[in-house]
């Protein structure tokens, strides 16, 4: 079990470390707004904040985001530049 902050709240997700953040969110946690496009840190449709900073969830494992405050586009405001496309 790997414990995620995602939105503010915790979740505890039966994941193996080196899982990528962008599947784990969407498969495990359920959040969809998180997309998986390219998968090579090119397009930006995988974009989550960890601890305040825009980051490709689709090249990011597991064990990089423990303990670290993790928010999708469902967990910010419209006017979020998250938000913006
Ligand atoms: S899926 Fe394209 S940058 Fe992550």
């Amino acid at each position: 079990m790997i414990d995620l902050h995602i939105n503010g709240k915790k979740h505890q997700v039966e994941a193996e470390p080196n899982e990528l953040l962008v599947w784990v969110i969407r498969e495990k946690i359920g959040l969809t707004a998180t997309k998986f496009g390219c998968g090579i840190e090119m397009c930006g449709a995988c974009k989550v904040l960890i601890d305040g900073e825009i980051t490709r969830s689709c090249v990011t494992n597991l064990s990089e985001v423990a303990g670290k405050q993790i928010f999708t586009k469902e967990g910010l405001p419209e006017e979020h530049p998250l938000n913006s496309h």
